[in-house]
């Protein structure tokens, strides 16, 4: 199964050029066949919002906004699966949102769980249960950036039968990359984080600076592939899925039913 993602680097509010790019990208010739394509989180919107009104203003509903809808055209057209992080919203909320869409449309939403410093003045804590899709090739869950330190979330997906882990970043902070490693091991699940690079001080004295170093690591903790901490770039590798069925890591020891949930 052809699995990659897009490292982008995002011009802050302007949408369909953020998304335009993602298009351009994935009709480069490394990107044929691809079958499931996850982008970073907050791909079409950028990351730093200075006030609620601003992402309000720039939130879409899902479905119906221009970002699914445009992803669905994509997806239909090139019979793929795409995970993307946008900014959702829905009534008088706004969540920062991670989608599935396959060939039919809409198949999947996940809000974020667990928000990062700033993210908690702008929106709201997501609602949705850790969810794993089933499509077709391959089982497959979503978390969002900041979730990989909670290491509930990606063991829900995979106690759910998740064989690949999507996760849409905006990483700031330098951990994420190695740790990912660890996510996938003690889980034995492929794992495909999405991040941006380039900067943003929208807020005064508040720089950020986004790390690159989108990766796909196997259920061996191995980096199949990482991307450069500065490039926007496009990778793809290919991977059996049922590698991750095997919890056996050793013919003794299944790392699901070896767990001592009476003493923790
Ligand atoms: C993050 O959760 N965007 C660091």
């Amino acid at each position: 199964m052809k699995v990659g993602f897009i490292q982008t680097s995002p011009v802050f509010g302007r949408v369909e050029e953020n998304v335009e790019d993602v298009v351009r990208r994935l009709a480069s010739p490394r990107m044929r066949g691809v079958e499931l394509l996850v982008l970073p989180e907050l791909f079409s919107t950028g990351y730093q919002f200075r006030s609620r009104k601003e992402l309000s203003g720039l939130a879409e509903e899902v479905p119906g906004g221009y970002t699914v809808g445009r992803l669905a055209e994509i997806a239909g057209a090139m019979r793929l699966h795409i995970v993307a992080g946008i900014a959702e919203r829905s009534s008088r909320r706004v969540y920062n949102s991670a989608v599935l869409v396959g060939p039919g449309g809409l198949l999947g939403l996940y809000r974020k769980a667990h928000l990062f410093w700033d993210e908690k003045r702008l929106f709201s804590p997501g609602d949705t249960p850790f969810r794993v899709y089933d499509i077709g090739r391959a089982r497959i869950g979503m978390m969002i950036c900041f979730d990989w330190l909670f290491p509930e979330a990606a063991r829900r997906l995979a106690l759910d039968g998740a064989d690949i882990i999507c996760h849409p970043s905006n990483l700031v902070l330098p951990y994420c990359p190695e740790a990912m490693i660890t996510r996938t091991l003690e889980n034995r699940v492929f794992a495909v984080t999405a991040n941006r690079v380039g900067s943003e001080e929208r807020v005064k004295d508040k720089p950020l600076r986004f790390i690159g170093l989108s990766q796909i690591v196997s259920p061996r903790g191995e980096i199949l592939c990482r991307a450069s901490r500065r490039r926007a770039e496009a990778r793809v590798v290919d991977i059996d899925p049922e590698e991750a069925r095997n919890k056996r890591i050793t013919p003794k020891n299944h790392i699901f039913r070896d767990r001592r949930e009476d003493l923790y």
